[in-house]
């Protein structure tokens, strides 16, 4: 163990069981550690690096804000953050953004939005919110009480009160509680990210959009992971063709820097009233002109890239030798391996190159702007490590 990971181990809260290599520096998708050892990076520090590590024109845009202001209170209007709400809002159209710092955050504040909502246009008992099983929205008391498994709930009660959960692509279960409970809104992701790495089916996201009309309930979205480009669109449920009331992003929309936006339709867009909701560091403008940088370059030719990526991924890993099934959207990928997940990922690491795991599935989440080579590389890696007989 080196010095820097002694002190990691004996001064930083272990919350995290961290691999044994210390990254130091990177370029595009190449991370190196603190051995000169290479890395070719599948995991863009879990869809946050969008164009990967020390992008040139991305420092460009962060530093030139660095240099004129990098922070101010939300008492004053500054420039980065309105621009980038607008570009947001014409990207998706949405009407208004509340900025905060991180993806638990951009959900907590679209669960406050839904109930002071449903209190306002359906009364005050209709305070439940339907999230689904296997669903992950974040690590605070309201956004664990989201989050369908049981396993992050035990340890931490009481939760927030007020969170149902229904089985993805069961329709009749959702109807169900929406029609025995008092409902504010339906949150859910439309690619389940650390559940497995599942989508959404298009028609169940379009049936949930009907069920939530019906009942008056609001639609949020959970775009924390699948969004910003990651599935080959700008966001997730654009595939489906689903209005979301609400949009929550954070992860990969900075491009490496720590902002979370919660994007508000018509009907929601004026529930927030000065005062209601707040964030020191919210609309940040060096995390503003990191995302701006990354919009910008997230356009149709863009995203028509990481289409033929995700393309590239499925055909090089479907049927291979050890690959049991491929699932996901776009570059957002789960592998079923008929080996154990987390050897899988320590033999990759071993071999030079970086894998994620979510529940038993490997989980491959690259910089969207990898090149084809060093992605065929990566993946060439795990496919010989998922084809290994074990010992
Ligand atoms: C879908 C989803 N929502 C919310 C979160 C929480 O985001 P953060 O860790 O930035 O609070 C995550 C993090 O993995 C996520 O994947």
């Amino acid at each position: 163990m080196t010095q820097t990971q002694q002190w990691d181990e004996s001064y930083i809260a272990h919350t995290y069981s961290r691999f044994p290599i210390t990254l130091v520096e990177g370029k595009g998708s190449i991370l190196k550690d603190d051995q000169g050892n290479r890395y070719i990076d599948l995991g863009s520090g879990i869809a946050v690096n969008t164009f990967g590590a020390a992008d040139s024109q991305w420092i460009e845009a962060v530093c030139q804000q660095m240099q004129k202001l990098s922070h101010t209170s939300n008492l004053y209007y500054t420039q980065p953050a309105p621009q980038l709400a607008k570009m947001l809002c014409e990207r998706t159209g949405m009407k208004k953004v509340f900025f905060s710092n991180s993806g638990a955050e951009a959900n907590e504040c679209a669960i406050k939005a839904a109930r002071k909502y449903a209190a306002q246009t359906l009364g005050k008992e209709y305070t439940n919110i339907i999230t689904l099983a296997g669903s992950f929205h974040g690590r605070t008391i309201t956004t664990l009480a989201a989050t369908g498994q049981e396993v992050f709930h035990s340890q931490f009660q009481p939760l927030t009160p007020g969170f149902l959960y229904a089985e993805p692509e069961d329709i009749a279960q959702m109807e169900q509680l929406l029609e025995e409970n008092p409902c504010a809104a339906i949150l859910l992701e439309p690619v389940q990210g650390e559940g497995g790495v599942k989508a959404l089916d298009f028609a169940y996201l379009q049936q949930v959009e009907q069920l939530a009309k019906k009942h008056g309930a609001l639609l949020i979205v959970d775009e924390v992971q699948c969004g910003n480009g990651r599935t080959g669109k700008l966001y997730g449920y654009m595939h489906s063709g689903i209005h979301p009331n609400i949009i929550t992003t954070a992860k990969g929309l900075a491009g490496g820097l720590p902002l979370g936006a919660t994007l508000f339709d018509e009907k929601t867009a004026n529930v927030y009233q000065p005062g209601d909701h707040g964030s020191t560091f919210g609309g940040n403008p060096i995390c503003c002109a990191g995302a701006i940088n990354v919009l910008q370059r997230l356009d149709e030719t863009f995203l028509q890239q990481v289409e033929e990526k995700s393309k590239l991924i499925a055909e090089m890993l479907t049927g291979a030798r050890g690959i049991l099934s491929v699932s996901g959207l776009g570059m957002m990928v789960g592998v079923e391996t008929q080996r154990d997940a987390s050897k899988i990922v320590e033999e990759c690491m071993q071999k030079g190159v970086l894998v994620l795991k979510a529940k038993n599935k490997i989980r491959l989440l690259p910089p969207l702007s990898i090149s084809i080579r060093h992605l065929v590389q990566g993946l060439q890696v795990l496919k010989t490590v998922c084809a290994k007989q074990e010992d």
